[in-house]
């Protein structure tokens, strides 16, 4: 199936929610599909854009050429003797895999409930929380050359994973489109409940679903749900720094929250640098800082793009000024 759309409104298809369109809007839902795409005239004289859940973009206007979006939704598994295999099409919405998974008694993904978004993404981004990343799960992803339709196959490694980055989003940007993400998930219980008070919220007897649920339960207190309040999720990424700068600010800031990285490098909280810097619940026209977690910005009351690149600007510019730390949006900005 292909389906080719023209003058679309955008609001449903991110999660900001923001009321923009596209000139066109391309859906497909097989590999061969999006092959025949890749050489026909709608794509060939347009730029195009490549989304999944949309829950990681700020449209700044409207779109003047393509977005697509895959529906390739199968999921194949390979089931060996201590693990299984799944080959998780990119259109799969993610939480639907990990509710999947759960349901099968399969262990991994558990802790990345209830994160928007698609499967395709999950590769790209490498999404993480509370402890877990995709690139700690990811066996092999496959993806078509935009230039050729060739597929090839990236084995973990070929992606060389980083904190909210992979080659997709560095070397080969735009350069592929993911079609299938092969996730190893385990047949026995692994948790990994050391973040913050996981694992006194999942209780003494831990199961796959009362880690999900716990889950659920602690990202709806502190994040928006996409179907009542537009937002990106983090807008910025948690800065890294070098411990020689990190130590005087300790110095002046003794609450700041700070997890040690390897090679004398430090990981701030980029949510305490914002809420100390005193933008808790701050508004830009209909942008605001969410009051539950300052990571999150929000389209409170119709935003328009400018609102949100402007608070963003004013809380980017204020934290520097206050700390000498540049934070940088993890949101991409269309
Ligand atoms: N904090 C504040 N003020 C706030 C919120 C948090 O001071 O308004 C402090 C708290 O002390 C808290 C610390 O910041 O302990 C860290 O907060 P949290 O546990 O919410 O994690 P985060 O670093 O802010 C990251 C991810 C989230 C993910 C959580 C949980 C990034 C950019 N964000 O947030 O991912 O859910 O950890 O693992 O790495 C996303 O990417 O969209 C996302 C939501």
């Amino acid at each position: 199936m292909i389906d080719i759309r023209e003058n679309i409104s955008m609001k449903t298809y991110h999660t900001f929610g923001m009321d923009i369109t596209t000139r066109y809007f391309v859906e497909y839902d097989t590999v061969e599909d999006l092959r025949s795409l890749l050489i026909s005239p709608v794509i060939k004289s347009n730029n195009f854009l490549q989304i999944g859940g949309g829950s990681n973009l700020l449209f700044t206007k409207d779109y003047p050429g393509v977005i697509l979006h895959s529906k390739i939704k199968d999921i194949s598994v390979q089931d060996n003797e201590d693990c299984v295999i799944l080959k998780v099409g990119a259109g799969v919405v993610w939480d639907d895999f990990v509710a999947y998974a759960v349901s099968n008694n399969w262990y991994g993904v558990e802790n990345l409930s209830y994160i928007p978004g698609e499967v395709g993404a999950s590769a790209v981004q490498n999404v993480g929380a509370y402890g877990v990343e995709a690139k700690d799960l990811i066996e092999r992803v496959y993806a078509i050359e935009v230039e050729t339709g060739v597929e090839t196959i990236f084995t973990n490694e070929e992606c060389q994973y980083g904190y909210r980055s992979s080659i997709f989003k560095t070397q080969l940007k735009g350069q592929y489109i993911i079609t299938y993400v092969e996730y190893r998930l385990g047949k026995t219980p692994n948790y990994k409940l050391e973040y913050g008070n996981l694992k006194s919220a999942v209780g003494e007897t831990p199961t796959l679903q009362y880690v999900r649920d716990a889950i659920i339960d602690i990202r709806r207190q502190k994040l928006p749900d996409p179907s009542e309040i537009g937002s990106a999720g983090s807008f910025f990424i948690n800065p890294v720094i070098d411990l020689d700068i990190f130590l005087p600010l300790k110095e002046k800031y003794p609450n700041i929250v700070s997890y040690q990285l390897p090679d004398n490098k430090v990981k701030l909280s980029a949510a305490w640098l914002i809420d100390n810097a005193g933008w808790h619940g701050k508004k830009v026209g209909g942008a605001s800082v969410y009051h539950k977690q300052c990571l999150v910005l929000i389209n409170e009351n119709n935003a328009t793009p400018a609102d949100i690149i402007e608070l963003a600007d004013q809380i980017k510019k204020s934290v520097y000024d206050k700390y000498g730390v540049d934070i940088v949006p993890e949101v991409i900005y269309i």
